[in-house]
């Protein structure tokens, strides 16, 4: 029995109830297509960490400088993730203990500024993300926030009204990176903007860090600071976060992690994120992102001959977003909608958004997960079918949706024998 079978098991006796919620979630991720951007499917050696004994370890400061003893073994683990990161993305410095990305992107706040202190980042109905500066965050309320966003025609940045924005606000810092945003971010034009008004340069890679790792995006390592990610998304590792730092501001970055915002790290997280890291450095991985970045714009390229209106007309990246302005549909109305036949998406807002961030006039549709589990171009023209049949609501196009998800699901199966009893099978070992 291996040892996350044997856990199971040990759980199963021991708590039914929550043993069963894992059962259905299995059962849920294998009858349905994932097709959530901020989404992955993570390996059975990254669960195998997270699940792991490391778990009950307390290991305050940084490896060799601990408040605990008993640290001896998870220091190299420590170690590994940092050097492997680093490894990952030719960064000075880098720190592997944030919890999560919003931990991440906190911690660059209290390294580069002081409380009241400007931040420029990018408007959130345009893509941008609430830890960015939004209201209600903490980011927006000890920090005083403006925003950029995109041209609401062609939906890409402009850098003109970036840099006019700029010079009008003089930040401290400028945010750039994004949730919900389909091309290429051009990092050196954002550095160039915040050195002319005496900025620092924070780039939040999180959606878009695999896609960096393989090269088959722009590296912002070289252009920015700070570079904040999370490590569950493209970058298909544990829920999440980390930061890179040129070689100027790592200590202040460690500073501010901790004993700044953090108190214990989560060490069996932390040795998930080496797993991981491990995997991404592997060159499969490289053909896995350029897999995601051709199925992007296969699905892109079908909705579009299909009559669907995508913000800026395509994807440069893993992610798509529809513009439901001209359909009779919300983006809450489709997401259910599509998920009556087991397709999961999130709504979203869009440039120029009418409706309330609860209903709103898009959806946002990403392709780490399917292209984890095995899809390939070809499955793109079906899909883009039954969305475009769901959003222009054709007759019939819900049996042809469930007929075309149970198909592909049980030809593609995922995480066999993690959660059922036939032996790992992970469809996405064989991408990575
Ligand atoms: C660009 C960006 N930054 C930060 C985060 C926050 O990450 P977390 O949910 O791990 O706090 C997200 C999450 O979606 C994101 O898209």
């Amino acid at each position: 029995m291996s040892f996350l079978s044997s856990e199971r098991a040990c759980l199963e006796k021991e708590d039914p109830e929550i043993a069963g919620l894992f059962a259905k979630e299995a059962k849920r991720l294998q009858d349905g297509l994932e097709l959530i951007a901020s989404e992955n499917v993570a390996s059975p050696a990254v669960l195998a960490a997270l699940s792991s004994v490391f778990s009950n370890k307390y290991a305050e400061g940084y490896p060799g400088k601990r408040y605990y003893g008993g640290c001896e073994w998870v220091d190299p683990a420590e170690e590994m993730a940092r050097s492997r990161l680093k490894r990952l993305f030719g960064a000075a410095a880098a720190n592997v203990q944030p919890h999560s990305g919003a931990q991440a992107n906190q911690s660059v706040f209290l390294a580069a500024l002081q409380a009241g202190d400007r931040i420029l980042g990018m408007n959130l109905s345009h893509g941008g993300h609430l830890t960015h500066g939004f209201k209600l965050n903490a980011s927006g309320k000890l920090y005083d926030a403006a925003f950029y966003g995109v041209d609401e025609v062609t939906g890409q940045i402009d850098f003109n009204r970036v840099r006019e924005a700029a010079r009008q606000h003089q930040p401290q810092l400028i945010i750039a990176g994004a949730s919900a945003y389909p091309r290429q971010i051009d990092f050196k034009t954002f550095r160039e903007i915040a050195d002319e008004v005496g900025a620092k340069l924070l780039v939040d890679m999180a959606h878009i860090a695999g896609l960096v790792a393989a090269g088959v995006h722009q590296s912002p390592v070289p252009h920015a600071q700070f570079v904040t990610s999370t490590t569950h998304k493209t970058l298909r590792g544990p829920r999440g976060g980390v930061v890179l730092a040129d070689e100027e501001h790592g200590v202040a970055i460690d500073r501010a992690v901790f004993p700044g915002i953090q108190g214990g790290p989560l060490m069996h997280v932390i040795a998930a994120k080496a797993v991981a890291f491990g995997e991404a450095l592997k060159p499969e991985f490289r053909d896995h992102a350029v897999q995601v970045v051709n199925n992007a714009k296969a699905l892109a390229a079908a909705l579009v001959d299909s009559g669907v209106h995508l913000v800026s007309g395509g994807t440069d990246n893993h992610l798509l977003l529809i513009d439901l302005r001209q359909s009779s549909f919300s983006g809450q109305e489709i997401e259910d909608r599509l998920a009556q036949v087991g397709l999961t998406v999130n709504k979203n807002t869009v440039p120029g958004e009418t409706r309330s961030a609860m209903v709103t006039s898009g959806v946002r549709i990403g392709t780490p997960a399917i292209t984890t589990r095995g899809l390939v171009e070809e499955h793109m023209k079906p899909l883009a079918g039954v969305i475009s049949d769901c959003i222009a609501d054709v007759e019939g196009w819900q049996e042809r949706g469930r007929k075309m998800v149970a198909e592909l699901c049980s030809s593609l199966p995922l995480y066999d024998g993690v959660f059922g009893s036939k032996g790992y099978a992970w469809n996405g070992q064989n991408n990575i």
